[in-house]
């Protein structure tokens, strides 16, 4: 299938676009830089030993996009584009709502004139807010939100959904995914944030190799087994291939699908410490912090809709996730600027 992968230079689209391309698929990348380096696409193209056309195009410019289309002819979207700093979006919400919300609907309105109408959307765990029940399944009502960023993901669930009602020739998937983490086996591509991560294991990666001096753990009072704050970590990798397997819901008359892409497994702040020393040898020194705002104590899936409909199930333990981050820190200390 010809598949247009908007924000594939990024972190997770760089994954897919290698499992699509093994798959025998054709991805072309569409990406701002806005959160990337060029430099991934030779990375992948040197992992699959396939060329990766590339478009330093951004959602929001509509020209730009009619001629992309006319001239890669996508089969179907799959649409990782967008802002994704929880923290930044409190302080930014205006240009968060702009780049998601806006980019999406001019993409979705020129995917239309261009008669391509199947699409498969990143959303996140977070449009559960602090979830009604755990694990969470798909029928777990959404909630609310606690910054901008989430609140573009749930609203553009509903913008894509009632899309797809009005009008029957849309094939649409929503994937939910919980914590991404690990990376490539290459070591090549990676997790690249800019300054310091806001997230736990690209921040316990830059502790080992001695960019950061220790951790801080977020609260050890939640209501879990050892106060710190319960997550379903995916590899990358396994991420990636839900969406190759989510292509089988792009087909007439699918209309709307909803999958979770989480493990169904919950390793708590300090589980992940253990675990990524037992890995990799290395001493994670560590102090514990007052809770972060807008934390919830304790958030995993069921993945059981994903394994039923669409035969995928994440393969890779904490083990491989914590060896594979390692594996690309340690390469490359300073991202793609190595
Ligand atoms: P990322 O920042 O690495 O990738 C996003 C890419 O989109 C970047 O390469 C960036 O340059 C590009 N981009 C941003 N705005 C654009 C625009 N206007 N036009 C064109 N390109 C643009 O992030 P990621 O971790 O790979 O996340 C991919 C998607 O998955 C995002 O939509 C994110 O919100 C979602 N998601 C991520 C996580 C996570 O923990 N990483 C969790 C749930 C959902
Ligand atoms: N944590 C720390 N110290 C840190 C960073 C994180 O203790 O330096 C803790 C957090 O308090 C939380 C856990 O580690 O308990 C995971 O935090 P992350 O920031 O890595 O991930 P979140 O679960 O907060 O959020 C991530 C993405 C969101 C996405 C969500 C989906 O950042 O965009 O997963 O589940 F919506």
């Amino acid at each position: 299938m010809r598949i247009l992968v908007t924000g594939g230079a990024g972190f997770i689209g760089s994954h897919t676009v290698v499992e699509l391309q093994e798959a025998g698929h054709e991805p072309f990348v569409l990406d701002n830089l806005y959160n990337a380096s060029e430099k991934v696409i030779g990375r992948v193209e040197a992992i699959t030993g396939k060329k990766v056309p590339f478009y330093k195009v951004d959602i929001r410019d509509r020209e730009g996009l009619n001629r992309v289309f006319d001239e890669v002819k996508p089969e179907a979207v799959i649409h990782f584009a967008g802002l994704k700093a929880v923290g930044e979006s409190v302080r930014m919400p205006w240009e968060y709502y702009e780049n998601n919300i806006g980019g999406t609907l001019t993409l979705v309105d020129v995917m239309r004139q261009h008669g391509c109408k199947n699409i498969i959307f990143s959303s996140s765990a977070t449009v559960y807010g602090d979830p009604a029940f755990i694990p969470i399944t798909e029928e777990c009502p959404k909630g609310q939100c606690t910054n901008p960023y989430g609140w573009t993901k749930s609203m553009l669930e509903q913008i894509l959904s009632d899309i797809q009602k009005a009008d029957q020739e849309w094939n649409v998937v929503l994937l939910r995914y919980f914590n991404p983490i690990g990376a490539h086996k290459s070591g090549t591509i990676g997790e690249n944030p800019n300054g310091i991560p806001n997230n736990l294991m690209p921040y316990i990666t830059q502790v080992a190799v001695g960019k950061l001096e220790k951790l801080h753990v977020f609260g050890n009072d939640y209501d879990t087994p050892d106060g710190t704050g319960v997550r379903d970590y995916i590899h990358v990798v396994d991420l990636a291939k839900g969406h190759v397997c989510a292509l089988k819901k792009l087909t007439p008359g699918s209309g709307l699908s909803i999958y979770n892409l989480g493990t169904g497994v919950g390793y708590s702040v300090l589980d992940i410490v253990k675990n990524f020393e037992a890995a990799t040898g290395i001493t994670i020194p560590y102090v514990i912090d007052p809770r972060r705002a807008g934390d919830i104590a304790t958030c995993y899936s069921s993945a059981d809709k994903a394994h039923e409909d669409l035969g995928w199930k994440a393969e890779n333990g904490i083990r491989e996730m914590c060896e594979d981050a390692w594996r690309w820190q340690s390469s490359n200390p300073n991202g793609y600027d190595d």
